[in-house]
C-alpha cells in the first residue's frame, strides 16, 4: 500500500545555486520541490552589496524554467568593509533577508571573509537594531585547530561572544554538524537557530574515510564522528523550532572534486525530501518532518508558512534518481545515501 505524507511546500534555507551553466542546470532541482532558499553569496566575486546581490537575483529567476515558481532570498557577504548603511537598504527594500559571515579561509571562495571580527562590529550593531540574521559558517580557520575540533572552537571563541557583545542579533548557526553545536543551540534563547544539511544526517566520518576515501561525501563543516550525526538526527526531529532545514547543496563538477584538491562540497538538491522521508521514517518522527523542512525556517526568519504543499508517497519500488546532473560545466554527481529509499516526491 502506498503511504503518503503531505507537508507544506518546504523551504532551503542554505543553498548554493553558483551563476552561469552551473545556475542553469542545479536551480530546477531545487525549485522542483522548494518554494524559497536562502542563496549563499560566495559567488567569485562574492555578492557583497546590494546592488550585486539585486542583480543576482536578476539573474536566478532568469534562469527559472517556464512553469515553476521559486523565490530566491538573498544574503549579503560579509567582509571587513562591508557598510552598515547599504546592509541596511538592502534589507529595507525586502531584497536582502541575511548577511553571511565567513571566517576568512574557512571554505570555498572564503577569501574576502573576516579575519578581524573586531572590523565588523559596525555591521553586526546595525543587523541587530534592524532584526537582520547573521548567517554563520561557524569554524575557526586556524592551522592549529584539528579540522574536527574547529566547529566547537568557533562557538566558544568567536559565536558565543559576537553574540554577547550583540544584545538581539538574530543568528543562524549553519549546517551544524557536533553535538556540541546542537547543544548550544538548545541553551540559548530563540535569537539563536541553526540548519541542519540532509548529508549529515546520513554519513559518519567512516563514509568518508574508510575504505577507500570517497571525494562525493567530502564537504565542510566535514562530516563528524558517529555520535555527532546521532545527536543531529535528535535535534532534527525533536520538533524544537530553532532547528531547520539547510540543505548546503553545493555542486561541484567531478573534475573539481576528484582532484588532488578535492572541493567541499555535496550536491544533494535532487534528493533532499526523498532522503529527508526516510531518516525521520527511520527515527520514527514523520509527524515532525514538516516541521523541519516548512514551518520552522519560515518562523525564523518571520516569513509566512508556504500555503503550497509538498506530497511525499512511499512505494515499494526503491526511487531512482539520477547518478548525475550534466551542466554546461561539466557532470555533477548527486549525493548517494548508500541505501535505497522509498519516498518519492511528487514534483
Ligand atoms: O562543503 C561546502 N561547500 N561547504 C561550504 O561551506 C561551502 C560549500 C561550497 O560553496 O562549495
Ligand atoms: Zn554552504
Amino acid at each position: 500500500m502506498t503511504q503518503t505524507l503531505t507537508i507544506p511546500r518546504p523551504d532551503d534555507w542554505h543553498l548554493h545555486l553558483r551563476d552561469g551553466a552551473m545556475l542553469q542546470a542545479v536551480l530546477p532541482e531545487t525549485a522542483r520541490h522548494f518554494g524559497r532558499a536562502i542563496i549563499m553569496p560566495n559567488l567569485v566575486p562574492p555578492v557583497v552589496r546590494g546592488d550585486q546581490a539585486a542583480a543576482y537575483r536578476d539573474r536566478i529567476l532568469a534562469a527559472l524554467p517556464e512553469g515553476m515558481a521559486f523565490e530566491p532570498l538573498m544574503t549579503l557577504y560579509l567582509t571587513e568593509d562591508t557598510d552598515p548603511e547599504d546592509v541596511a537598504a538592502a534589507h529595507a527594500s525586502g531584497l536582502v533577508k541575511a548577511v553571511k559571515l565567513y571566517p576568512a579561509g574557512a571554505t570555498t571562495n572564503s577569501a574576502s571573509g573576516v579575519t578581524n571580527f573586531d572590523n565588523v562590529r559596525p555591521v553586526l550593531e546595525k543587523m541587530a537594531e534592524i532584526g537582520l540574521p547573521l548567517c554563520t559558517h561557524g569554524e575557526v580557520t586556524d592551522n592549529h585547530i584539528d579540522i574536527f575540533d574547529r566547529e566547537a572552537v568557533f562557538i566558544d571563541r568567536v559565536l558565543d561572544p559576537i553574540r554577547k557583545a550583540t544584545p538581539g542579533l538574530r543568528v543562524v548557526m549553519e549546517h551544524i554538524t557536533t553535538r556540541n553545536a546542537a547543544d548550544y543551540v538548545a541553551s540559548q534563547d530563540t535569537d539563536l537557530g541553526a540548519t541542519i544539511t540532509t548529508h549529515h544526517l546520513i554519513i559518519n566520518r567512516n563514509h568518508i574515510l574508510a575504505g577507500g576515501i570517497k571525494p562525493h561525501y567530502y564537504c565542510l563543516p566535514v562530516a563528524k564522528r558517529e555520535e555527532h550525526r546521532l545527536a543531529l538526527r535528535a535535534a532534527a526531529v525533536s520538533g524544537d523550532k530553532r532547528y531547520f532545514l539547510g540543505t548546503d547543496s553545493a555542486p561541484h563538477t567531478d573534475p573539481n572534486k576528484l582532484s588532488e584538491c578535492g572541493c567541499a562540497g555535496c550536491f544533494t538538491a535532487t534528493n533532499t525530501m526523498s532522503l529527508l522521508a526516510h531518516v525521520f521514517e527511520e527515527e520514527g518522527a514523520l509527524d515532525k518532518l514538516a516541521g523541519f523542512a516548512s514551518e520552522n525556517g519560515p518562523a525564523f526568519y518571520r516569513l509566512p508558512v508556504s500555503r503550497e504543499t509538498l506530497t511525499l508517497r512511499k512505494s515499494e519500488a526503491a526511487a531512482e534518481f539520477p547518478k548525475k546532473i550534466e551542466t554546461g560545466d561539466g557532470p555533477v554527481t548527486v549525493f548517494d545515501p548508500g541505501f535505497p529509499v522509498y519516498w518519492h516526491a511528487d514534483s
